[in-house]
């Protein structure tokens, strides 16, 4: 076996670990949910997907490393329902009672942006306790913008659906409340603004769940829920019948990209073979040709050449070019050598327009050290020409993802569509680091700063505690830069297997297709 193989292996593991405590992430109280004759969040997930669809779970990871347990509470992802790419979003009533902590929001903010970037139906499994009440001045404000976004997502004719199990108190309400559709399950949906206690404390009235907020009562009663269900498979029956007759059209097929996606060929070469090529140390170099091929479809009738290369002899630590993965058409813009000179950032900047004049997706596959520093790229316009290629990113409108294959770091994070530059989608591979810079640049570069500080003050550099300090912040900074890290944060999608790169593309590029592909050409003021 390649020690590549060997290094990525045991990284993988490392992942199936960490990915492992958001699906346990509820620990003893899973038992009790089943004993209370419920289906887990991932349980409900199944059985609401049509048989055999994938799962495209997204941000298994948000909270690694906060106080607050793995997954965020919910389980989110993108899966087909009755035939339609539905961003489904579940509370996990075995965390803390589904309540919602500032991770459970960033994350089901981030689905949100990518149901309304894809124009997908949302469903929401809810069980939750609402807000996480001891966190509460994290998330009291910010959290209203849920319920804004489902409202708003409905006013653009993004069906919103809600599948009511559990307790569903307070904000939580609002969830059911703002939606298109709402189902609930007799005797397990328990909707209300206050429960009997704090009715008791506010009103005096004395009062039970059911009658309070019960399923019967919103079916009957209140004319809340749309739907009585029988029991928790029934729900999920009704929501399924709810999606089949939503007309969902995907507005971004074309007759020619439908007879293209008709047929295609498999990689030229084994996806397998990439956890062969990829150093996991980001300082050896690797040709992306080697990752392009194993992910693009193989040449084919209509697809005669696998990579097309744009610009192949020009700019070469940037490799552009077109393919096509599962049949649907894509720009790809992957690093070479790591660093972005002006050749390449001119190169980049053509592409994005090429691609933006022909409605082509693009695909960025980062591993890059930044743009290229120092006098003769200084004076070369290294900066004029990053800009440019930050203003072609910032301004292209074709949908775009970025994979973070290797090193992401300063600026060249920027240029290549990292994650503030809003691609629909952006993953790591566990190899992945991304930062400023590199935790050795950085604490070098502190340390100058720190004793030019100490000689314009006119003292001594301590060189003991400037070592210390030096090899702190080092370490900081290399545990700051890991995947799981920027995971936990929810600045990707997800961290996930090389071999599965091409199969997630897949479906990504198949959810860009519900909205319009349309590129533009009005850029902002190219500083030649
Ligand atoms: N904030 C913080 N923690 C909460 C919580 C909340 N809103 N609701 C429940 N929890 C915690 C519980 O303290 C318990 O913690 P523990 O494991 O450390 O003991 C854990 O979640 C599980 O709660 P439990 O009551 O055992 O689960 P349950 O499945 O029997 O009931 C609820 C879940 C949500 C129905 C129930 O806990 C409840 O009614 N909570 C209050 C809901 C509320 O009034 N929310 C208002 C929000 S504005």
């Amino acid at each position: 076996m390649s020690e590549n193989r060997t290094a990525m292996l045991t990284k993988l593991a490392d992942l199936d670990a960490e990915q492992a405590k958001a699906v346990n992430a509820g620990g003893t109280y899973m038992e009790r949910h089943h004993r209370r004759g419920k289906l887990l969040a991932r349980e409900r997930i199944e059985l609401l997907l049509d048989e055999g669809a994938p799962f495209l779970e997204l941000m298994t990871l948000a909270g690694w490393g906060s106080s607050f347990p793995v997954g965020g509470s919910t389980v989110t992802g993108i899966g087909v329902v009755s035939g339609v790419e539905c961003m489904i979003v579940a509370h996990d009533p075995t965390v803390k009672g589904g309540t919602i902590n500032p991770v459970s929001m960033r994350k089901t903010g981030r689905a949100m942006q990518i149901a309304e970037e894809n124009h997908l139906p949302v469903i929401t499994l809810v069980e939750s306790g609402g807000a996480d009440l001891p966190h509460q001045k994290d998330i009291f404000i910010p959290a209203g913008r849920g319920f804004r976004d489902l409202t708003r997502a409905s006013a653009r004719k993004q069906p919103t659906i809600a599948l009511v199990f559990g307790n569903s108190t307070a904000g939580g309400a609002y969830i059911p409340g703002m939606s298109d559709y709402i189902v609930m399950v007799d005797k397990g949906a328990k909707v209300f603004l206050g429960g009997p206690p704090l009715v008791k404390m506010a009103t005096g009235e004395v009062s039970d769940d059911e009658e309070l907020g019960g399923a019967e009562m919103h079916a009957t009663t209140s004319g809340l829920a749309d739907f009585l269900a029988v029991d928790e498979r029934d729900a999920i029956r009704i929501g399924r019948r709810i999606v089949a007759r939503l007309n969902v059209t995907k507005r971004g097929v074309t007759a020619p990209r439908q007879a293209r996606e008709a047929s295609y060929a498999e990689p030229l070469l084994d996806p397998e073979g990439l956890l062969d090529v990829i150093p996991t140390d980001l300082k050896e170099p690797f040709d992306p040709r080697e990752v392009i091929l194993r992910m693009v479809d193989g040449p084919s009738e209509g697809n005669e050449v696998a990579f097309d290369e744009f610009k192949p002899l020009y700019g070469p630590s940037l490799v552009t070019g077109w393919a096509r993965i599962h049949g649907r058409p894509v720009g790809i813009l992957a690093n070479a050598q790591g660093i972005l000179f002006s050749k390449e950032a001119q190169k980049a900047t053509q592409f994005i327009q090429l691609a933006n004049a022909s409605d082509t997706p693009l695909l960025f596959l980062h591993n890059t050290t930044g743009y290229m520093v120092g006098k003769e790229y200084e004076q070369g316009g290294i900066i004029k020409h990053g800009a440019m290629m930050v203003n072609a990113v910032s301004n292209s409108t074709v949908p775009s993802i970025s994979i973070l294959i290797g090193a992401s770091y300063g600026a060249g994070n920027y240029g290549m569509n990292g994650r503030a530059y809003d691609p629909r989608f952006l993953f790591t591979w566990p190899n992945a680091k991304s930062a400023v810079m590199g935790p050795q640049q950085l604490a070098g570069v502190m340390d100058i700063v720190a004793r030019a500080a100490a000689a314009s003050k006119g003292i001594a550099f301590d060189e003991e505690a400037g070592a210390a300090t030096r090899q702190f912040v080092e370490q900081m900074i290399e545990e700051q830069s890991l995947p799981y890290f920027l995971s936990g944060m929810v600045y990707d999608d997800g961290v996930i297997d090389p071999r599965d790169t091409r199969t997630i593309l897949g479906i990504c590029l198949s959810v860009i297709e519900n909205q319009p592909i349309e590129g533009n050409l009005n850029f902002g003021v190219f500083r030649m």
